[in-house]
């Protein structure tokens, strides 16, 4: 009878093929309504000499069958670890997952750069709005109604008296009417003219600047942009303050600077002059102190104004403004 019993265990365990089924098998034995269980509680009605022989064969099965249920397990628990181990592998060999770096854009660079050599000069930063009066963008600059740069050729209209705006100059006014000199800021921003081809774009950046207290002169005005140009170009760039006239500044200068190409030489970029203008100044127009209700007679100032995309260009010896803005990886990824 127990060899049978025996015999059925040996079957059922050796077709075993997981660990739940060695658990269900152990269960179907041992537990509390199992087999050998079951057995055992029959004993009771044995008579008295045949319940010793058959209670020590029933322990030993219970023995027995216990070890092998813990075997079964083991080995099973062994191999499941086994197989685990074997499918959850890493490759320790295989190149990693690349995660590629982004870099600032060259004109964010060029910006931030500007920035911090103002900055680092004392200069605060101040903005103005994009989508601008005519007053402030105009009329308050001293260009008058028949100024060619508020020719529809140039300027985007909004409506009769909005713009968006042609240069960052009407900054200088919203500042200068709220707040009274000293003032020595900074105004970087989008503008925008009508204009599209290899050197211009619809929407471009400038910076424009401006000082102004008592007794401010020319001189500070070279001072302070010289060692602008030197520390963004470097420090032995020849530098040229040349006449010419803005509405907005009496007198006006244009700045030039050696070409950084050609050294000097003379090159297709600068024309065979050896020169590369880079930026507008000139002394605050008094008629424009007085439209922000400063006294001319107390303040002086200067302002200037420079184009982000020019600087890039030229630093970068790039040929297409366009390629700013189209945002290919293949031109960006050389920055
Ligand atoms: N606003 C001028 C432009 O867009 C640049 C400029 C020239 C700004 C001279 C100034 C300045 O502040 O003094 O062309």
């Amino acid at each position: 009878m127990s060899d049978d019993l025996k015999q059925t265990f040996f079957d059922e365990i050796a077709s075993i093929k997981g660990l739940a089924d060695a658990i269900n098998l152990r269960v179907k034995y041992l537990g509390k309504k199992g087999i050998i269980t079951a057995r055992i509680k029959s004993l009771s009605s044995l008579p008295p000499d045949e319940r010793r022989l058959a209670g020590r064969q029933i322990n030993e099965l219970k023995e027995f069958i216990e070890k092998a249920c813990d075997e079964k397990e083991a080995f099973l628990r062994s191999a499941d670890l086994k197989s685990r181990l074997l499918a959850e592998a890493i490759d320790i060999t295989l190149p990693g997952k690349h995660f590629g770096f982004g870099h600032e854009h060259p004109l964010s660079r060029t910006l931030r750069e500007v920035i911090d050599i103002f900055t680092r000069m004392g200069f605060s930063i101040e903005e103005g709005p994009e989508v601008e009066l005519d007053c402030y963008n105009f009329e308050a600059l001293n260009i008058p109604k028949d100024h060619p740069a508020r020719d529809m050729q140039d300027t985007f209209y909004v409506s009769e008296d909005i713009v968006l705006r042609t240069h960052t100059s009407p900054v200088q006014v919203r500042v200068m009417e709220k707040k009274r000199p000293p003032l020595r800021f900074i105004a970087p921003g989008k503008v925008y003219r009508c204009d599209a081809d290899v050197t211009h774009s619809p929407m471009f950046h400038q910076v424009e600047g401006v000082m102004v207290d008592r007794d401010i002169t020319f001189s500070h005005l070279k001072g302070v942009l010289t060692a602008f140009i030197h520390q963004m170009f470097g420090p032995h760039i020849p530098v040229r303050f040349r006449p010419s006239f803005f509405p907005f500044t009496e007198p006006s200068a244009e700045i030039d600077m050696g070409c950084i190409l050609c050294k000097s030489a003379g090159c297709r970029v600068c024309k065979g002059t050896g020169w590369l203008e880079i930026l507008g100044a000139g002394m605050v127009n008094p008629k424009v102190f007085e439209n922000v209700g400063y006294d001319a007679e107390e303040y002086t100032g200067f302002a200037f104004g420079m184009g982000i995309e020019r600087i890039t260009l030229l630093k970068y010896s790039i040929d297409d403004i366009r390629l700013l803005f189209e945002n290919d990886m293949r031109f960006l990824r050389q920055f």
